[in-house]
């Protein structure tokens, strides 16, 4: 099989894979990643695209938290072996999905390729903006959490099952999380696209406070 074969059938594989998933992580998350990712390795000009594309495709195989039964670096191991790819791309895939996690930067730093920085940097683009609201909405409530809890403040995890677990806001999550994201994008290309989807972010918080404390009534 030749790569555009390959990845062809690695989207085929992702969308039967998603197609039960909630909504803010289902095939659309993984085509705007893989298309964001696609951007910024143009302007960059760096980065493998093969390993791109297939990371982008298949980064949330697996993710604990919409398939916690999965182990989706086995799953994919297996299915990219099947479709013959070669083991090093192999690798360079299922190690952009180990480090990926945002949870999973709690514990430090670690090595880092031009790959990993690109479809992280997409990866994150799509939990803020206009997207990220909407997605953080969604899963929340899929959760069952609350859309704002006032006096509950936001606040620090010391892991990443404190973090997964915790029943707090979804207003809550954009500072303990989605406010942050700007200042770790890896790329200036991600940088720059960050810049605009964090001040809609913060524009969207003020009129929400605003609505919910009366402000204008
Ligand atoms: P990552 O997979 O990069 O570690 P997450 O899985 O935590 O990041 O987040 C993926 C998506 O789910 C994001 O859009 C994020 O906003 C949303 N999300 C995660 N946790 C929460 C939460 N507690 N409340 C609302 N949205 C959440
Ligand atoms: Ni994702």
């Amino acid at each position: 099989m030749n790569r555009k074969e390959i990845l062809q059938f690695t989207e085929d594989f992702v969308r039967s894979y998603m197609a039960d998933k909630e909504a803010g992580h289902n095939w659309w998350h993984i085509k705007r990643v893989r298309d964001t990712a696609r951007y910024i390795r143009k302007q960059e000009q760096k980065g493998d695209l093969f390993v791109i594309e297939l990371a982008a495709l298949l980064h949330d195989i697996g993710d604990d938290k919409i398939d916690p039964d999965t182990n989706g670096n086995k799953l994919v191991r297996s299915f990219l072996r099947q479709e013959g790819v070669e083991d090093e791309i192999i690798h360079s895939v299922t190690e952009i999905m180990a480090k990926i996690s945002f949870r999973d930067n709690l514990h430090g730093e670690y090595s880092r390729t031009p790959e990993l920085d690109i479809v992280q940097d997409a990866d994150r683009l799509d939990a803020i903006g206009a997207i990220g609201i909407a997605r953080a909405f969604a899963y929340g409530g899929s959760k069952g959490n609350e859309i704002y809890k006032p006096g509950k403040g936001p606040r620090e995890y010391k892991n990443k099952n404190e973090y997964h677990n915790s029943d707090s806001s979804t207003i809550n999550h954009f500072y303990e999380k989605l406010l942050l994201l700007k200042d770790r994008m890896n790329t200036d290309t991600g940088k720059q696209l960050a810049h605009e989807r964090h001040r809609y972010m913060e524009e969207f918080l003020q009129q929400f406070f605003k609505e919910w404390n009366g402000e204008e009534l």
